[in-house]
Parts: structure tokens; C-alpha cells; sequence
């Protein structure tokens, strides 16, 4: 089945913080999950480099905005690589053929008449590159999403005809309850939908720094519609000499924030239909992450997690392990560094990572470095039981925390498994041999499926592991005696105690 998820892309006015890193992590975690199950995957992320704010910033710092595109676009870049995220490709929309289709795109959206010519006024916000509508703009003329004060502006440019989408998208919503996950910001989009649509203006004339509008030269879009086409024209050119469009479009999955919504779940499916091109299939709405003191993140505030200071001192697995299980997935939560230490030290390296050398050192010593081919123990297996087909079910939905959750218990039951059966008593005694053999089995095969099920969360140390354990990572992940007669190797310790 192919399987195509993206992540929203990221603005390059400023560095990645741990938002970024956090929706890099979850659509990973997606992305891995499903190629486990043999999909034919295809993961998208990258920048979205037009527009005021990229515009501005670089006008404050005295550099070409192509400068500054390139400058912290290479930062992005380096956090996913460190953050060990398998995208597939890694979109800029600085990139000529990304230009080339978004100017066909819309050149087809302006043929078919979707298009005017008119006078815009509005109240708007040069950080979000967004013209607010009256219900949203906060007391004192502020942006409702930087509090900073609005301004007044006025020019001719092109609309965009959304408003005759209305019924189309009522339709959309009608048919497909599942469009927008989780619930609450389904009823979030469908009732700003029945708000009622107004035109959009489709370009700009003033700024300079976008896709040049090719019926009106003099213009260029805006950046929202330059961006949200990002999805469908890297299939057209992510791999050489291929189009990969009719193979992955429509995407399975968007994840995006929460204040990101109605571009996505309005605008994006209206300007598809204009350009008659599948909507996609569902789009994953999560939350924002939150200091430690429950406030929004700010360098003012000093109470800033960042992914790069998490990276160095715990590293990726880490960071992904705490965020995946800390915030619950679609909602709101506080982070911060002690809470990233408490986790790593107690789950990470106490329960898993003793786990895991408990039990190769007990295979080294008592089985000769293998696993041994007796049967497992049917009191384990019934708690494995249904363990993947548990995983998939949430997955299905994104539902990630509680599949994460589903696993640890599983890491718990071993270690709790490893203290009911002791094995290093029946190893004292010839008349307990076999019973000792079927608890290492038993106990590397549920190492083998915890390890498999983590992978698409913790990559790197599970990889590892599973190569310790003599297992490989295409492997079966059913608990049932698959890793029987493997030859495994001792590690060091996956998670090292930290210093204080
Ligand atoms: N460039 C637009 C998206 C265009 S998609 C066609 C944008 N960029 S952004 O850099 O501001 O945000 C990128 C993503 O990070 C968004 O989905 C946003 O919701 C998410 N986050 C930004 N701050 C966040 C938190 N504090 N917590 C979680 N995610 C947050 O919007």
C-alpha cells in the first residue's frame, strides 16, 4: 500500500526550536512504523522559505533573503539528520521545479476562472504573513497568534474564489469525519467553514520575495499557497528522472500544529478542487509543546527546551522517547529538561536498558551467546498476545502516546519476568536446565518484540540491540519463538548513566 505523510514545513526567519523537532519525531515515528509494515512509504519535510517574515528578517540583518533562506535551511537540515529522521526527501521551496509546478498549478486554478482582480484591506500580520479576519483579531487590533499589533493595508491583487467552495468543502466535511484528527479540531474546521468563506487574496503585489504570478509578472503569490502546494510538487521532482505523483497523490497524512488548521483543512482542499486535483486524505492535528511552567515557550522568558541542548547531552532516542511519551499526541503539554533526565534515567536507561543487558549477559553466560531453541513460556505469550495488532490500531489513528504506552508495559512485564523466574537460581541447579532454557527464551523473544515494536520511536539504540540480539529489523513482530537458535553478542549499556 503506498503510504505518503509530510510534515508541515518550516519557516527559515529564524532556527529550529523543539516544535519543529517534536512534529519532525511524531511523523517519523509514523513513517518508520508503516514501512515496518511493509508500506510503500513515501515522508516528506523541508522549508518554506518566501514571504514577509523570511523577507523581514533578512532586511533586519542587511543579507539577501536567498542568504538567509540558504543559511537556516542548512539548519534544518542538520536537524533532522541528527534527529535521525528517515524523510525521503527534504523540499525547499526555493527550488526551481517546486516554483515551475506551483506557477502551473495556479496558472490552471486562474484559467478555469477561480480568479479576480481586485482591492484588498485588511488588517495584517507581517509574522504570519496573514491578512486576519475581524472574529479572530484580539482586543487592540493584535495578532491573535503574536499578540503584536496589526496593520492596515491596501492593494490590488489577485482573489482567489474560495467563497464559491463553500458547499464543496460542507460536502468534504459531511462525507469524511475522519478528514480532520483528532475530534475536536474536525468541529474546530467545520465551524469556522460555517462561519462562511470569504474570498482570499491569492497574491501580492508589494513584496518581491515569492513565485511570480506567470499571468501577472508583477506579482507574486502569497506565501501560504506557495507553501501548501509544497505536498504536491516534490512528488513531481523528489527523485531524478521520475514523477511520483499518480503513485503517492493523495497524501495519506498532513501533520501539522494547531495553529496552522484552517490553511490546511479550508484553504488547501479549496485551492486542490480548483486546480482539480485530489484533496488529500486526512489531516493529523497535534499540540503545542510547552515550557516546564505550563507558559509558552519565549527566549525572553528564558524557559526555552532546546532540541540541540537535549541532543548533546542524551542524544535522539532520547528526545524522541520523552516527547512521544510526555505529551500525549494532539494535545497540549509542558516539557523541560528535568523531566527529560527523569525519563531517560528511569525508563530508558533502568527498565529497557537493564533489561536488555540483563539478558545478554544471562544468554553469554548460561546459553553460549545463543538463544536457546527451546519453547517459550505460554504465561508470557498470552501477555504478548495481540501486542502488534494493538500497535497497528492506534497507529491507524496516530494515536502514538498510548501504542508507546501498550510497549512499555511489555518492558515492564519482562523485567518483572526476569525477577519472578530469577534465572540466575536455576542456573544453580542441573535439574532446572530446561526450565532456565525456556525462560531465556522466552525472555529474549519478548527483548526481540519489545525492541522491534520501539524501533520506529527509538532507532538507533534498538538497531543496536537487534543486532546484538541476532534479529534482524525486517523481522517478525509476533512473540513466538522467532528469534530461536539466533547468535547474540554482548553491548555496553544502551542508555549510560548520566553525570549530575
Ligand atoms: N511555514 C508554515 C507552515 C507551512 S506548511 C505548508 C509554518 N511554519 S513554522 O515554522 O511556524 O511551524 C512549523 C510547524 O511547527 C507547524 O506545524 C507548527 O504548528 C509547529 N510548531 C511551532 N511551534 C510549536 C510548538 N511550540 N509546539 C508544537 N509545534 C509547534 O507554520
Amino acid at each position: 500500500m503506498s503510504f505518503y505523510i509530510t510534515t508541515a514545513i518550516n519557516y527559515v526567519n529564524g532556527v529550529p526550536h523543539l516544535g519543529h523537532a517534536y512534529e519532525a519525531i511524531t511523523t517519523d515515528v509514523i513513517a518508520r512504523h508503516r514501512r515496518q509494515r511493509g508500506d510503500d512509504v513515501f515522508f516528506l519535510t523541508g522549508t518554506d522559505e518566501h514571504g514577509e517574515p523570511v523577507a523581514d528578517a533578512a532586511r533586519a540583518e542587511g543579507v539577501e533573503p536567498q542568504e538567509l533562506a540558504d543559511r537556516n535551511a542548512a539548519r534544518f537540515l542538520a536537524m533532522t539528520e541528527q534527529l535521525d529522521i528517515s524523510n525521503d526527501y527534504f523540499i525547499r521551496t526555493t527550488d526551481t521545479r517546486h516554483k515551475e509546478i506551483v506557477q502551473e498549478v495556479l496558472q490552471r486554478v486562474h484559467d478555469a476562472g477561480h480568479t479576480y482582480k481586485g482591492i484588498y484591506e485588511g488588517w495584517y500580520c507581517p509574522r504570519c504573513a496573514d491578512f486576519k479576519v475581524e472574529n479572530e483579531i484580539l482586543d487592540g487590533n493584535r495578532c491573535p497568534i503574536h499578540e503584536t499589533e496589526l496593520v492596515r493595508e491596501q492593494e490590488e491583487n489577485w482573489f482567489f474564489r474560495l467563497s464559491t467552495f463553500q458547499e464543496p468543502l460542507e460536502r468534504l466535511f459531511a462525507e469524511r469525519p475522519d478528514f480532520v484528527k483528532p475530534a475536536i479540531r474536525y468541529n474546530e474546521a467545520r465551524s469556522f467553514l460555517h462561519s462562511g468563506l470569504e474570498d482570499l487574496s491569492l497574491t501580492r503585489a508589494r513584496m518581491t520575495w515569492g513565485v511570480t504570478v506567470p499571468w501577472d509578472p508583477g506579482q507574486v503569490f502569497y506565501v501560504w499557497f506557495d507553501a501548501l502546494l509544497n505536498y504536491y510538487t516534490a512528488l513531481g521532482y523528489a527523485r531524478d528522472g521520475e514523477d511520483l505523483t499518480a503513485h503517492y497523490w493523495p497524501a495519506t497524512w498532513h501533520v501539522i500544529g494547531k495553529d496552522i488548521l484552517k490553511f490546511h483543512t479550508i484553504f488547501w482542499p479549496a485551492m486542490l478542487m480548483a486546480a482539480d486535483i485530489e484533496v488529500p486524505r486526512q489531516v493529523f492535528v497535534h499540540g503545542f509543546l510547552l515550557a516546564a511552567d505550563g507558559r509558552k515557550m519565549s527566549k525572553s522568558l528564558g524557559n526555552v527546551l532546546d532540541p540541540f541542548d537535549v541532543l548533546e547531552r542524551y542524544g535522539s532516542d532520547a528526545l524522541r522517547h520523552y516527547l512521544c511519551r510526555e505529551v500525549s499526541f494532539g494535545a497540549d503539554g509542558p516539557v523541560g529538561m528535568d523531566a527529560v533526565r527523569a525519563r531517560y534515567d528511569s525508563e530508558l536507561a533502568n527498565e529497557f536498558g537493564n533489561l536488555a543487558s540483563r539478558t545478554l549477559n544471562m544468554l553469554e553466560r548460561y546459553c553460549d551467546s545463543a538463544v536457546p531453541t527451546a519453547a517459550t513460556d505460554p504465561i508470557l505469550a498470552a501477555d504478548f498476545a495481540g501486542l502488534p495488532e494493538r500497535i497497528d490500531e492506534f497507529l491507524e489513528r496516530l494515536d502514538l502516546t498510548p501504542a508507546l504506552d501498550e510497549i512499555w508495559q511489555r518492558v515492564r512485564r519482562l523485567n518483572r519476568y526476569v525477577e519472578e523466574r530469577a534465572p540466575w537460581t536455576l542456573a544453580r541447579d542441573d535439574a532446572t536446565r530446561e526450565e532456565l532454557l525456556m525462560v531465556l527464551a522466552s525472555l529474549a523473544e519478548g527483548l526481540r518484540v519489545v525492541t522491534l515494536a520501539l524501533n520506529p520511536y527509538i532507532p538507533r539504540k534498538t538497531a543496536e540491540l537487534l543486532e546484538a540480539l541476532g534479529a534482524p529489523i525486517t523481522g517478525e513482530r509476533t512473540f513466538a519463538g522467532h528469534g530461536s537458535g539466533a547468535a547474540v553478542s554482548a553491548i555496553g549499556p544502551l542508555f549510560p548513566k548520566t553525570a549530575d
